[in-house]
C-alpha cells in the first residue's frame, strides 16, 4: 500500500492540461491505479485525478463504494477507474451542489455542474466505459475530469458567498480528516 502525497492548489502541476493515456493493461498503469486508490482510501476522498498525485496523464478514479464520512448523504457511485474521459452534456440544466476536493482541503464552495451527462473513455484494460448518470454522480465526474483539464472547482465557482471552511459549514460532518 503506497499512500501518495496530494498536491495543494496553488502547485503549478495542477493546472497543467494532461495529455492521453496510449497504453493500456501495463504494470504501471495497473501500479499507479494502485496508488490513486490507496491514497483516495486513506483521504476518504470520493474520488482522485491522477495531476492531483503529480503524475501528468488523463486518469481519475472515483466511487463511494461504502458510506464515505465524507459525503455521508451521497449517493453510491460504482468505483470506476476512467481513462482518456469525454463528457457530453444531455441538455442546458444545470444544477448547484456543494463540492470539496483534496487538493483544497479544509474547504467546501457550490460549484454549478450539468445536470445529466453521458460520459465515455476506457477502464485500465483498454474496455470501453459509456455511461449517462445524473447528479451526485454527474457531479463527481464532471469535477475529477476538470482535474485533467488543469481546472479546480473554486474556478467553476460563481457565488463566493457560499465558499468556505468545512467546519464552519457543516460543524457536524466527520473531522477525522482534513479535508
Ligand atoms: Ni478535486
Amino acid at each position: 500500500m503506497t499512500v501518495r502525497e496530494i498536491l495543494k492548489m496553488g502547485d503549478p502541476r495542477l493546472l497543467r492540461v494532461a495529455p492521453a493515456v496510449t497504453e493500456f493493461d501495463t504494470d504501471a498503469l495497473h501500479l499507479l491505479i494502485t496508488d490513486m486508490l490507496d491514497t483516495m482510501r486513506a483521504a476518504n476522498g470520493a474520488g482522485l485525478a491522477a495531476p492531483q498525485i503529480g503524475v501528468d496523464v488523463q486518469l481519475v478514479i472515483f466511487g463511494t463504494d461504502s458510506l464515505n464520512p465524507r459525503y455521508p448523504d451521497a449517493p453510491l457511485v460504482p468505483r470506476t477507474v476512467l481513462i482518456n474521459p469525454e463528457i457530453t452534456a444531455l441538455d442546458a440544466e444545470i444544477e448547484n451542489g456543494w463540492e470539496g476536493c483534496l487538493s483544497v482541503p479544509g474547504m467546501r464552495g457550490v460549484v454549478p455542474r450539468h445536470a445529466r451527462i453521458r460520459y465515455t473513455g476506457f477502464d485500465q484494460y483498454g474496455d470501453v466505459i459509456d455511461r449517462t448518470v445524473d447528479g451526485f454522480h454527474a457531479r463527481v465526474v464532471q469535477h475529477e475530469c476538470d482535474h485533467l483539464m488543469g481546472k479546480l472547482y473554486p474556478m467553476r465557482m460563481t457565488d463566493f458567498t457560499q465558499f468556505g471552511f468545512t467546519e464552519v459549514l457543516f460543524p457536524g460532518l466527520d473531522a477525522s480528516d482534513d479535508d
